[in-house]
């Protein structure tokens, strides 16, 4: 009963914080203080002895650690693609905490196995992926990859006739890997994990923004393992995702795309113009906890072949009790797990599928508006706006850097570092659901200022 006691006024100390952290959160620096990040010292010192309530742990959390938070749930966070929080996610969050179901298994929670597989048809259904299509969900995209990267590597082995489960890698006949020169670094950490070494890559041109171009793709055959992507990191840019499945399949190569943040471009009408032909892929890649703002943590892989995925990812044992519905544990490389279904079934249920495409519209919106009000401000904007990216740069990368320490430094906004054919640039990703044009308004306004001030 004591625990009960507890765990009640921590709910209600949770809430409390919760509460008041949300009311202010939407005039919060983007970045903290230095002043804030020093008192981050307060939570460190020698390993504690003794405990203390977990009521007052949470007071500390809330002195010290949330005044040197990041300001991902205001509409000024322009860094990486970091996405904010959904009011469905956080609710089903909260939820999902208190329940604490495993979503490894059937047997270990019904509840868990079943939003997920609604989650997984519904999902599969808006990104417009085959019927029947199998999604993972997992940490993040990186994982997701390695997920992916794994089936599609078993697989292609398979067709000569190898099991590397039983085998092992040494000795394995050949995969090839043909990917764009643009593929992301997490892709490349996944390959290493998978066995492949860099010097293996076929490396695909791509053209002025980023794009792969198929025709200067290598003769492919059925050992190939070609790599794409739906967002190009830097300018958002999409490869012709289509084209290179119909080049890949016709050799018997198997597709991956990388969409961490992009796939999410098939989830509206006005944007799926992006990605023609994405539905050809063998599977796929993508975060909910950046464009679909689940929060963390969040990330999906989808392959078209049930059995492929499941065959390269199963782990199984005496004790592990497998049943005809949803066992979540199937599609990814863990076992037991967050019961991610709950978020993204809670998600999928408030915005509905029209909710999710205006959301990204806004997003792609606001970008757009962002480029077009830095050019009238006569600011370089790299490229041309794409999904929910765009770059900007001074008249030197010295000019470049500098403007960006001082948008670092403003607590206004915040944007990221990034190179685009060898020079530094600001990048500039919109990603949070609350992101208005006024947000906008107020980021090209500091951008101008430091700018204005830098170059006198
Ligand atoms: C195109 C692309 N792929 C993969 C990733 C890795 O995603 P995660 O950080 O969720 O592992 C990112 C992250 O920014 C990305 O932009």
């Amino acid at each position: 009963m004591s625990d009960t006691k507890e765990k009640l006024d921590v709910i209600e100390k949770a809430k409390e914080l919760s509460l008041e952290y949300t009311k202010k959160a939407a005039d919060m620096p983007a970045f903290p203080s230095d002043e804030a990040i020093a008192g981050l010292e307060n939570l460190d010192g020698p390993t504690p002895k003794e405990g203390t309530a977990a009521v007052d742990v949470l007071d500390m959390l809330n002195e010290y650690a949330a005044p040197a938070n990041v300001g991902t749930t205001t509409g000024r966070y322009f860094g990486f693609v970091t996405g904010n929080m959904l009011p469905a996610a956080l609710g089903a969050s909260w939820l999902m905490n208190a329940w604490n179901q495993n979503g490894a298994m059937f047997i270990g929670s019904p509840s868990a196995a079943k939003l997920e597989s609604v989650a997984e048809k519904w999902i599969v259904d808006i990104l417009g992926l085959p019927e029947g299509t199998a999604m993972g969900a997992v940490t993040g995209s990186t994982n997701a990859i390695l997920c992916a990267l794994t089936t599609a590597r078993d697989y292609l082995l398979k067709k000569q006739g190898y099991d590397i489960h039983v085998k092992g890698f040494r000795g394995a006949p050949k995969v090839r890997l043909v990917m764009s020169e643009e593929i992301h670094a997490a892709v490349k950490e996944s390959l290493s994990v998978v066995g492949f070494g860099s010097e293996e890559a076929e490396l695909v041109p791509c053209d002025e923004l980023g794009r792969i171009i198929p025709g200067e793709m290598p003769k492919l055959d059925k050992t190939c393992l070609v790599l794409v992507q739906a967002g190009n990191v830097n300018g958002g840019s999409f490869d012709p995702i289509g084209e290179v499945c119909d080049i890949a399949h016709k050799a018997g190569a198997w597709v991956h795309v990388d969409g961490a943040f992009g796939l999410w471009a098939a989830a509206s009408p006005k944007q799926r113009d992006n990605v023609p032909g994405l539905e050809k892929a063998d599977s796929w890649s993508c975060d909910a906890h950046k464009t679909l703002n689940s929060g963390y943590d969040c990330g999906l892989v989808f392959c078209r072949d049930r059995k492929a995925i499941a065959d390269a990812l199963t782990a199984g044992a005496p004790y592990l009790e497998f049943s005809d519905k949803r066992d979540g544990m199937l599609y990814t490389t863990e076992m037991s797990r967050r019961a991610y279904g709950v978020v993204l079934w809670s998600i999928v249920k408030s915005l509905g599928a029209d909710g999710i495409a205006k959301m990204v519209d806004d997003m792609c919106d606001n970008t757009q508006y962002f480029g077009e009000e830095l050019e009238k401000a006569g600011i370089t904007v790299v490229l041309p706006p794409s999904f929910n990216q765009l770059m900007i740069k001074f008249g030197s990368d010295e000019e470049t850097n500098a403007v960006l320490a001082a948008i670092q430094r403003s607590g206004t906004i915040w944007c990221g570092p990034s190179k685009w054919r060898g020079e530094a640039v600001i990048r500039i990703s919109v990603s949070s659901y609350s992101t208005t044009k006024e947000d906008v308004d107020t980021a090209v306004e500091v951008i101008k200022r430091i700018a204005d001030g830098i170059s006198k």
